[in-house]
């Protein structure tokens, strides 16, 4: 508790949560389509008003502090003073935080942690000095204070996951123009969501390398984003040099399943849906090259206990899956995969 560690009571209270993708990987950075959905697990925050930056996590017992405008540090307490710094470039008065952060959204499977704890950061700074921000506004800050003072290029799916989407509704986003729209996740269903307990390796340097492959790709057809073709581009797609071809295919492919997903969610079909997810993964796997062995695995267990659909979540090269399991079948689907992939864990 804010109490325990600060002395005084905090101000305000918030949380943000983590996010699963179900359908659109890697076509954030490349003005496409996404369908990611929260989590119920939040990261929360307690605050104060501050000159300066103060922090305890209770994940890791560890108080820090930082002064404002001070360098990253390759640390927790970056997030918190990204978001600080993103605010005073934009010109907004804010002297700094006093916050007791608790996280239940796991840190190392790829669902999006450091969005909610950003997010959460910028609605607990907003509410202290009664900042005039939308939630589309949190989300692109949080965005900023992620690739330009903690240094991670990511696109922006996961934080207008956090800050707009809807627990129970898939989040469809437009990632070029930010246009969303909240579909009902389909009544009867789980999402699963199972960790391959692979720590994601080269994570960092596999993505940056595809968004470079995403720019060359773009060069060599003469267009500033993928998002400007279709899947009657494909001939032209498929006649660039190796890899980009598959690159690019992945790309546009993928953000065609994303607006057949939306139509099969409102039409309720799900099969159709769930074959979506397959395909996702096998586009993942053979075309953008991302998965992993294990995930593979992973998701042939899932779909051989009872999923609909199954698929590689987030960036890849590690870290967990989402599946799409009828909620009558979620114990015979749990303890099978366990049986097949006994290290899986399930959120
Ligand atoms: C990470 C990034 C997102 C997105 C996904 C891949 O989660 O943070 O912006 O690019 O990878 O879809």
């Amino acid at each position: 508790m804010f109490k325990d560690v600060f002395g005084t009571n905090p101000t305000v209270s918030v949380s943000a949560p983590g996010r699963v993708n179900l359908l659109g990987e890697h076509t954030d950075y490349n003005g496409g389509f996404v369908l990611p959905t929260p989590l119920p697990y939040q990261t929360y925050i307690e605050a104060a008003e501050a000159e300066g930056i103060e922090a305890y996590a209770e994940n890791f017992r560890e108080h820090k502090s930082r002064k404002v405008g001070e360098a990253k540090c390759g640390d927790w307490l970056d997030y918190i003073a990204g978001c600080v710094w993103v605010l005073h470039r934009q010109g907004h008065t804010v002297p700094g935080i006093r916050a007791y952060v608790h996280s239940q959204v796991p840190m190392t499977g790829g669902l999006s942690s450091s969005a909610a704890l950003e997010v959460a950061t910028l609605r607990a700074l907003r509410e202290l000095y009664r900042l005039p921000l939308d939630d589309v506004q949190i989300a692109l800050l949080a965005q900023q204070a992620e690739v330009e003072y903690v240094g991670v290029r990511c696109g922006i799916m996961d934080q207008m996951a956090s800050s707009v989407g809807r627990l129970g509704y898939a989040l469809y986003l437009d990632t070029q123009n930010l246009t969303t729209r909240l579909t009902p996740l389909p009544q009867g269903y789980r999402v699963a969501v199972v960790d391959s307990a692979v720590p994601r390796r080269l994570a960092e340097s596999g993505y940056n390398t595809r968004r470079g492959e995403c720019e060359q790709a773009c060069a060599l057809l003469g267009i500033a984003s993928l998002r400007e073709l279709s899947s009657a581009d494909l001939p032209r797609i498929n006649a660039l040099p190796e890899p980009l071809n598959r690159r690019a295919r992945h790309v546009v492919t993928e953000n065609q399943r994303v607006l057949d997903g939306v139509e099969a969610l409102e039409q309720g079909s799900i099969q159709h849906f769930g074959q979506l997810m397959v395909d996702s993964h096998h586009s993942l796997r053979d075309d953008y090259e991302v998965s992993i062995p294990e995930l593979d695995r992973l998701v042939e267990a899932e779909l051989r206990h009872g999923a609909v659909g199954a698929r590689l979540t987030g960036a890849g090269f590690g870290g967990s899956t989402v599946a799409l399991v009828e909620k009558s079948e979620y114990e015979s689907f749990k303890k099978g995969v366990l049986q097949d992939y006994p290290q899986a864990r399930f959120l």
